[in-house]
């Protein structure tokens, strides 16, 4: 079995890939001796002279005999030619593989070539382009944290594969697997189309005599979109050849893209020209989020941030946190379905509030921004939603998953709603149960999880739903649903719970009545678009309530925080504790209370926590009870096993950590007894939860040593510039990527 390094390695083709990963193999010490192969003289030997290769060889067959790997990077229309070429000096023992932009018809060639497809032949495909060529344009590090995809056959012998993958690996490239044909597909649209595209548009405008004058004056936009027009013409002439039937589909999609454009230029249609264009805007900011390797959605589950919060610091000055996550979804989704323009001050530019932002997107709504937290919605009415290309994936946000069940189940298309790995063990059962009895058809997997695939077309009838857990996400859902339904819908509650959805639909104009623990709608009625200022969310807060509560010193002011009575727990429960907690200045801002709190340092003492409390401070436990392992005494909660099936594991998850942390906490199956005393140090698993991550944060203001945190990347779920807030008012919080 071959094993790094290897002996001999023939790079066949040296410009810009062929070069750079010869470079790489000498840089990384990962064979004996590079041959370098080619069809032209004078680039073997400016190959040489630059040092890409140990020596050359101009004929193939003789070049390849014993050697350990071929890597073939020449134009993909001549693969056929040189596999025959080299066929014999290959004894079986060799490893073949190739670095084309086009993967079935290197898999054709080779067929061709060997009658069958050879198990040591390992196709593939750095993604790793310029619009340089040749061996002078070559890198060491151009395969550095760039993709190679390799696309192995059944055939394929796997030792063959995991040796090229490790060739790849050691030149510090990701390399991933997929088949022949998604390959494909995918380059066809993401690379293929964009280089036709660019090659297209300059010889369009450069062909007109008069037009070459209008090159002088072509800035940024110009230079942006057609560098890849000086690609080499060769190699895309071949690739366009090699993957025609997926480059024509994708031609056809851009040019009913195309012409839908213009049609709305023609017509002067802005709500059409808005709307390709938030889309667009929308998509290439997560693509330039992407590259930066910054937070967003579904590519951060997989990176792991970590925290190191370093003993002590301070917690003093002003500061206002962003705005209330609950609120910010649900203003996009009546904002959606209103008649008229909605504009939204204060959203909160998370990752799960983003995610209902561009589900409304997916489902057809214009929507600008958001833009330093302003959105402007233009409502489509009730019945405007339009049915989604896809899935729509709702990272980790039950709240957009639990709401949004309600409202599609009552569209007249088809949806599927997926997740991240967190939201795709929580719960939906509860949410499809009272959909199923108004008639709606919504399905999850066999443990009441996600996907919740939802089949539209069914007419609704409105229910009296008597809520087995207090939990406002269900209660939103069916009043959501209820807005559809024949009839009047009603929801009682076991516990008050957050009331911001019948707060904003009396703001949207719709009738919503609430006798007790009773809250009734009648379905058929309208949404009228109108203004909404988010106020910062108090659940956000509470990290640096507690935070203040807990560092002796500590004098902070929260500003504009929402305290809407059913939101306000933390406040009544760290003020049970002894907490010193000021509210000022309170006002009301579009049907919200909202004031500015200050916190200053008391000390704290253990207590009971009232049940009553539990459902007003539900999100807010993973921060109370780093303040119950602060203070003097034992605090006891009950009556919260809805904690367990948050994010995380709330109590568990919890426990694990404060016990690291040497605090005694014994969970019971619903609540947790914590008893307070010092903290060491440790490092705590937050289980990609961002409130167990925040709360572990803020306790190394009061441990002893600095406090680890794995897994921190959904902090941005919730909370994007927390880190940023924390030292701004005098916590010490490093981030790292692990592996970095
Ligand atoms: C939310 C309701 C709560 C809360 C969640 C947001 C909402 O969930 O934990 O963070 O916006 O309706 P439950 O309704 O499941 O208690």
């Amino acid at each position: 079995m071959k094993t790094l390094p290897l002996g001999s390695v023939v790079v066949v083709g040296l410009g810009l890939i062929g070069g750079s990963f010869a470079l790489g193999l000498k840089a990384h010490r990962l064979c004996r001796e590079v041959v370098g192969c080619g069809r032209s003289e004078a680039t073997l030997q400016r190959a040489l002279e630059l040092g890409l290769v140990d020596r050359i060889e101009t004929d193939l067959a003789k070049a390849v005999k014993g050697a350990d790997l071929v890597m073939l990077a020449a134009p993909i229309g001549s693969t056929e030619t040189l596999l025959k070429a080299m066929a014999p000096g290959l004894d079986g023992e060799t490893i073949v593989t190739d670095a084309g932009s086009v993967k079935g018809n290197v898999v054709t060639a080779a067929k061709a070539a060997f009658n069958e497809m050879p198990s040591w032949f390992v196709p593939g495909h750095p993604i790793a382009g310029a619009e340089k060529s040749g061996p002078d344009a070559a890198k060491v590090d151009l395969f550095r944290k760039h993709k190679v995809i390799l696309t192995p056959l059944e055939s394929t012998d796997p030792r063959a594969v995991s040796l090229v993958q490790q060739l790849w690996q050691a030149m510090g490239a990701e390399v991933l697997h997929m088949g022949v044909e998604q390959h494909d597909s995918v380059l066809a649209a993401t690379s293929h189309l964009p280089h036709l595209l660019a090659f297209s548009l300059v010889d369009s405008l450069a062909k007109e005599n008069e037009n070459q004058e209008i090159f002088r004056y072509a800035a940024g936009g110009f230079r942006d979109f057609t560098r890849i027009a000086s690609s080499d013409p060769t190699m895309w002439h071949d690739i366009f050849i090699a993957n025609k039937d997926a480059i024509l589909g994708v031609i056809g999609q851009f040019n009913r893209g195309l012409e839908q454009f213009r049609q709305a230029v023609e017509r002067q249609d802005s709500q059409a020209m808005l709307g390709i264009m938030t889309r667009a805007k929308a998509a290439r900011d997560h693509f330039t989020q992407l590259l930066a390797k910054r937070a967003y959605t579904n590519t951060m589950s997989d990176k792991n941030i970590i925290f190191t919060a370093h003993a002590g610091g301070e917690v003093k000055g002003r500061i206002r946190v962003p705005g209330d996550k609950s609120i910010s979804h649900r203003s996009i989704m009546l904002g959606s379905l209103a008649e008229g323009v909605t504009e939204v001050t204060g959203f909160l530019e998370g990752e799960d509030s983003l995610a209902t932002l561009q589900t409304f997107r997916d489902l057809g709504v214009t929507i600008e921004g958001p833009n330093h937290g302003h959105v402007k919605i233009y409502g489509v009415g009730m019945h405007g939603l339009l049915p989604p290309h896809g899935t729509l994936y709702l990272g980790n946000s039950g709240t957009s998953m639990r709401l949004l069940s309600g409202l599609l189940s009552a569209q007249s298309f088809d949806c599927v709603l997926t997740g991240d790995e967190s939201l795709s063990k929580r719960p939906m059962g509860r949410v499809a149960k009272p959909l199923r009895e108004m008639g709606a058809v919504v399905e999850t997997e066999e443990k009441g999880t996600p996907p919740v695939r939802i089949k539209g077309g069914q007419k609704l009838k409105g229910i009296h739903y008597d809520m087995p857990m207090a939990s406002a996400q269900v209660k939103s859902c069916v009043l959501l649903a209820g807005l559809y339904a024949e009839g009047e819908t009603s929801v009682t509650e076991p516990a008050p719970t957050r009331d911001h959805t019948e707060r904003m639909l009396r703001g949207f104009g719709y009738p919503v009545t609430v006798e007790g623990n009773k809250i009734t709608l009648k379905g058929g009625g309208k949404l009228t678009a109108t203004k909404i200022d988010v106020p910062a969310d108090i659940s956000s807060a509470a990290f640096f309530m507690v935070a203040a509560s807990i560092t002796p010193g500590a004098d902070l002011t929260l500003e504009h925080v929402g305290i809407n009575p059913t939101r306000i727990g933390v406040i009544n429960i760290l003020r049970a504790m002894g907490g010193k907690l000021d509210v000022l200045n309170e006002r009301e801002v579009g049907g919200e209370p909202v004031a500015d709190i200050r916190i200053q340092y008391a000390p704290l003492k253990g207590i009971e926590i009232p049940e009553d409390q539990v459902p007003l401070a539900i999100d807010e436990f993973p921060s109370l009870f780093i303040a119950a392992a602060c203070a003097q005494g034992t605090t006891i909660l009950r009556g919260a096993e809805e904690l367990r099936v948050k994010e995380s594991d709330r109590i568990q998850v919890m426990a694990d950590g404060l016990k690291i942390l040497g605090v005694k906490a014994d969970p019971t199956p619903d609540g947790i007894i914590i008893e307070g005393g010092p903290m060491g140090s440790g490092t705590i698993e937050s289980h990609g939860d961002h409130r167990i991550a925040m709360s572990f944060a803020v306790a190394a203001l009061r441990s002893q040593g600095d406090i680890v945190i794995r897994n921190c990347a959904n902090v941005a779920t919730s909370f994007p510039n927390f880190v940023e807030l924390s030292r701004k008012v005098g916590m010490k919080l490093d981030v790292a990527e692990a592996g970095e």
